[in-house]
């Protein structure tokens, strides 16, 4: 049972370190998050003068030449010439585009005349500034607030030092200006067209800023990888963790209720052993503890000093064959009692052969009463001839007996009975075990 609990500790503890480390991986990752929105919200813009490469605005007459495109008739004055401009945006972050907008400053006296795909917020500053904004390809002319001129179907809203426009893009889905994709991943690319007329045609748009967020997604840089691989290996090793904990305590528990079924069952045996005799009530038991105390001393395995106990426990099972009259007797047995109380040995040995579940428990049962010098019983077996395992018993036998009251005798006394061992070491008693159970005395009557 002391095993059971070790080990649901043993897991207990695992399964919070585990849940200790899941809780710093969201701590932590909370923090990425953090850090990844930050990145994200960051107000990003650049200018005609920037030298970043993360994002370019590049702003140049379509097909790179002066195209004289149109010249208009608006005017009785003059005579106005148009041409398309074309503003690139390139996106080389590494992360989606996910809104820009691009301003344009006037320094000279000129038309903006169309836009397109998005819309374009005009600033105009005459006697205050005004300010509209406008689908230059699809608007009504009376909704107009701006000074404004129209030549046939052209629209031409006049502009000139210190005005300026920003361009917002088309946000449909049938357009690529936003999100505008990363070079790295796609064309990363977009053009945008507008018209403008002044009286040379050429008009500097030079003079431009561009504002715009950039996006990553929680797991595109490598500590994003990094958490990505933590959380599904924290949750495998939990899933493993899991299983295997089931299994081994689901085994352990059985296991644990077999050997408990097993030690009840000998010490049935044991109290059955000892019951004829009421002043050897739990002599059996005692015998087991201190022979497997003295095994363990010898530095015997775990498996000989089990082996060891439950012989020890059923050595005397060979009692159900002695009457109680004679067992309980007080005064001096008969020989022919005495030949009854010797055979015990046998009949027990007779009884623990069918045991093979314990080494040579019938070995202890038949040579616990053996003597070192070879005069005891039944066989009269002597020195290393005794099996250890009944020479280890003999020692606790006499020892749990002298260490009791009888109805002939009283309890030994501690120097008595080391003396008694000392006297018998080599006689009755292998000498080297003597020596052991001398060294450990003082820890068996603690
Ligand atoms: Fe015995």
């Amino acid at each position: 049972m002391d095993r059971l609990v070790k080990m649901q500790g043993l897991v207990r503890r695992i399964f919070a370190i585990l849940a200790t480390i899941l809780v710093g991986i969201f701590i932590g990752f909370i923090f990425h998050m953090i850090q990844v929105n930050k990145f994200n919200n960051l107000d990003r813009e650049i200018t005609a003068d920037s030298v970043t490469m993360e994002v370019t605005a590049d702003i140049h007459p379509r097909g790179l030449i002066t195209d004289s495109w149109e010249k208009n008739d608006a005017f009785p004055d003059k005579v106005i010439n148009a041409k398309i401009y074309e503003a690139t945006i390139t996106n080389n972050s590494k992360c989606v585009m996910t809104d820009w907008s691009l301003r344009i400053n006037i320094h000279e006296d000129c038309y903006v005349n169309n836009a397109w795909n998005g819309v374009v917020e005009i600033h105009q500053f005459t006697d205050k500034e005004r300010v509209q904004t406008l689908d230059l390809r699809n608007y009504n002319a009376e909704d107009i607030i701006l000074d404004y001129y129209l030549a046939g179907q052209d629209l031409l809203i006049p502009l000139k030092n210190g005005d300026y426009i920003v361009y917002y893009p088309d946000t449909s889905s049938s357009s690529s200006e936003v999100p505008l994709k990363s070079t790295a991943e796609y064309s990363g690319q977009t053009n945008i067209g507008i018209i403008m007329y002044s009286l040379s045609g050429n008009v500097d748009l030079s003079d431009f800023t561009m504002q715009y967020h950039i996006h990553k997604s929680y797991f595109a840089d490598l500590t994003g990888k990094i958490y990505l691989v933590l959380l599904p290996t924290w949750l495998l090793i939990m899933l493993v963790g899991g299983l295997i904990a089931w299994i081994i305590l689901g085994f352990e528990g059985q296991l644990i209720v077999q050997r408990q079924m097993l030690d009840d069952t000998f010490n049935l045996c044991a109290v059955v052993a000892d019951a004829k005799d009421y002043y050897h009530r739990e002599h059996s038991k005692n015998v087991a503890k201190y022979s497997r105390f003295i095994a363990e001393h010898m530095g015997m395995d775990k498996s000989d000093c089990d082996a060891i106990y439950y012989s020890a426990l059923l050595h005397n099972i060979g009692n159900y064959s002695v009457p109680e009259s004679i067992l309980g007797k007080a005064t001096q047995l008969t020989d022919e009692e005495k030949k009854i109380v010797r055979m015990h040995t046998v009949k027990g040995a007779y009884l623990l052969e069918t045991i093979n579940s314990i080494p040579h428990a019938a070995e202890a049962a038949m040579f616990h009463h053996e003597r070192y010098d070879g005069t005891g019983y039944p066989v009269g077996k002597k020195g290393d001839e005794i099996p250890l395992i009944a020479r280890i018993i003999a020692v606790a036998d006499a020892y749990d007996n002298m260490n009791r009251e009888k109805l002939y005798r009283k309890k030994f006394t501690k120097s008595e009975i080391i003396e008694e061992f000392k006297n018998n070491a080599g006689t009755q008693f292998d000498p080297m075990i003597v020596d052991v159970f001398l060294s450990i005395i003082n820890e068996i009557e603690e």
